[in-house]
């Protein structure tokens, strides 16, 4: 590693502390003291944990490390969906706000757990009416409505895989996620909703499932009045599937290491990687952490912003709140729709008290500046939470002044679809230091190595790394476990996160962001790859290289570079052509920001494209720089 990337550890050293009854008050009291416990027996640490949940059957050994497979709650039996619902409504919870959905127009839908219990069980009988079962794939592509949260439940209901997709995927990312996982059934929606127009989906799974010989079935939640046409034999209604079926849906009992869904992510090379989570562990993992990371407590309304498409709304809008009881909220809605004061907005009018977000929103608030949050009645706040990419000290102020008002705890919360649970972060009550997410959970060893694996000294740059198995960990990459021992093997006996960071002192960790070909847009994981053969299916284009430019506002904007095909000019048609091309084929958050059209490429002798001197040149920087960075 460059000194380049080391940081200074003496000078500028901030630190902010929370107001001491934030810790008297949080569900953990000490966070040495919780570390210390974990580390003295990390099975018994786990164990107590999962001891809050319900199983159908306990396991007969907490954990199995196999290097690099780990097992967790052997033996044990349970359904999460279980302890997202019927757990609670067996309790005081029954008629307790689950979920509360707004949309664009200020609707509001709200879910008692007993309602959602309901639908949930009614749509699952719905799904096994279409012959769905345990160990189906379904893909679930919807907009953010309670409907995609109903699919997943009754998915996990049934004992049904569900890979979600995002829905602002375009065709062939959708098409390639339905593939790999020979889904046989899709979920969708007619119409999403975004600043004030409605935004098709279904044409988009039509054209998607063309030779996706798997499916036999597309639910379609039909929206748009008057109502869309479905297609007969393929096509079913979302509302008349539940028609006609039994309230009560017996919860499938599944094997604590049964696969949960499988969620795709980029990789730095070819296709999007399946990571597969299973039923215990990822219920254990996900529960442990909404309730303690977050300090969530029964009179909370929680408001996480992030889609179910991606992990954060997997793990902290659907499975961990669910399961540890608490009062949801989901919205439909962009930061800035109608006004740049929709989020403040909503946060006065439910009373929001924990509010989990990304930094590129905050970013975006900052540009609009402090009058939007100043006119609307903050005080509910009590937690503020960061997610996706590192918090850069500036947004980290921004945030805890003007929307914490220097009371609030904001959590930097550390990890990723892989991991499936927060990993590092600051614990609610320990002193905050802007720029630095913080330390390893209690239950999480993270570290930074150099390429050996050994621990660098405090200010030095090197790789993050997880060096004990967790319970939410990803088991496999879905038909392709080489690419999952890859994790593990990349650097002997630990897991390699795939980030750069530094350690500062008292342990807080940096994240200085990605140390491969996977590019942060808006939080949003890009393959390098994905977008490069998307660009090169354009008849246009005969080659392309892309690499992520640093974006005040999203952390990076993708650039392309491209070579033409003989016959064809550079131009500004062509090259909004080429753009246009990507949206359509991956969705609009992969689309580049930048297209500068070249000659030649820089290559390997091998023939792989040097992205990282595309980047120096980019950056005006010398490339040896960079090499140490993207190793
Ligand atoms: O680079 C890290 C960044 O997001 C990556 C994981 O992306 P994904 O799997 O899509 O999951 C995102 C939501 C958990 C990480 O490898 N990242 C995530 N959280 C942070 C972060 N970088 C810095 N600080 C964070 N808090």
């Amino acid at each position: 590693m460059e000194a380049k990337f080391d940081v200074e550890l003496v000078k500028d050293v901030k630190f902010y502390y929370p107001p001491p009854e934030v810790k008297e008050k949080s569900w953990i009291k000490d966070y040495s003291v919780a570390y210390q416990e974990f580390l003295a027996d990390p099975e018994a640490f786990w164990e107590k944990m999962a001891q809050e949940l319900d199983w159908v059957r306990k396991w007969d050994r907490v954990r199995v490390w196999d290097y690099p497979y780990a097992k967790w709650f052997v033996g044990a039996r349970l359904n999460i969906t279980h302890n997202c619902l019927d757990r609670h409504v067996m309790n005081h919870r029954r008629n307790k706000v689950a979920l509360i959905w707004r949309g664009e127009e200020d609707e509001e839908r709200v879910y008692t757990y007993r309602k959602l219990y309901r639908e949930v069980m009614r749509f699952a009988n719905g799904l096994k009416k279409l012959g769905i079962g345990k160990g189906d794939r379904v893909c679930i592509y919807m907009p953010m409505v309670p409907e995609q949260v109903i699919a997943m439940l009754a998915c996990a209901r049934i004992g049904a895989v569900h890979s979600v997709v995002f829905g602002g995927f375009g065709v062939t990312a959708l098409n390639t996620r339905i593939v790999d996982a020979d889904a046989k059934l899709v979920i969708t929606a007619d119409i999403t909703v975004r600043r004030g127009k409605t935004i098709s989906l279904l044409p988009i799974v039509e054209e998607a499932i063309v030779g996706a010989s798997s499916i036999e079935k597309v639910i379609v939640l039909r929206r748009k009045s008057p109502q869309s046409e479905l297609q007969s034999g393929m096509e079913v209604d979302f509302n008349e599937l539940m028609e006609d079926v039994e309230n009560f849906c017996e919860p499938e009992t599944m094997d604590a290491e049964d696969p949960l869904f499988i969620l795709y992510t980029s990789g730095s090379t070819g296709t999007p990687k399946g990571v597969v989570h299973t039923c215990g562990g990822y219920m254990v993992g996900t529960y442990y952490t909404t309730k303690y990371v977050f300090d969530l407590k029964e009179e909370d309304i929680y408001w996480c912003t992030a889609d179910p498409g991606w992990i954060t709304g997997h793990s902290y809008v659907v499975y961990g709140p669910l399961a540890a009881g608490g009062t949801v909220v989901i919205s439909e809605t962009t930061p800035d729709y109608p006004d740049p004061g929709n989020f403040w907005n909503i946060i006065e009018d439910l009373g929001i008290t924990i509010f989990y977000t990304a930094p590129t929103a905050i970013r975006m608030f900052m540009k609009m500046g402090e009058k939007w949050p100043n006119g609307y009645d903050l005080s509910s706040l009590r937690i503020i939470a960061s997610v996706g990419e590192p918090l850069n000290p500036e947004a980290f102020e921004w945030y805890y002044h003007v929307i914490g008002k220097d009371r609030c705890p904001l959590v930097d919360t550390w990890w990723q679809t892989e991991t499936g649970m927060q990993m590092i972060t600051t614990m609610i009550g320990e002193p905050m230091r802007p720029g630095f997410a913080g330390k390893g959970i209690p239950g999480v060893v993270a570290d930074v190595v150099n390429k050996e694996g050994e621990s660098v000294a405090p200010g030095k740059g090197g790789f993050l790394v997880i060096r004990e198995p967790w319970p939410a960990m990803l088991r496999t990459i879905y038909k392709n476990d080489d690419r999952y021992r890859k994790y593990w093997y990349t650097i002997p006996n630990v897991y390699t996160t795939g980030d750069l960071a530094v350690k500062g002192d008292k342990g807080y960790i940096m994240i200085l962001g990605r140390a491969d070909d996977i590019i942060l847009v808006a939080g949003h994981n890009i393959g390098t790859a994905e977008v490069e053969s998307a660009l090169v299916s354009h008849p246009a284009v005969a080659e392309a290289a892309v690499i992520g430019k640093p974006d005040p506002l999203k952390g990076n904007s993708i650039k392309a570079f491209v070579i033409l095909r003989v016959g064809n000019t550079p131009s500004d048609h062509l090259t909004s052509e080429i753009i246009h091309h990507v949206r359509m084929t991956l969705g609009p958050i992969a689309m580049p920001s930048e297209i500068e059209y070249m000659e030649k490429l820089p290559k390997t002798r091998s023939g792989k494209i040097m992205r990282r001197v595309l980047k120096a040149k980019e950056m005006g920087i010398d490339p040896g720089d960079i090499s140490t960075l993207e190793e």
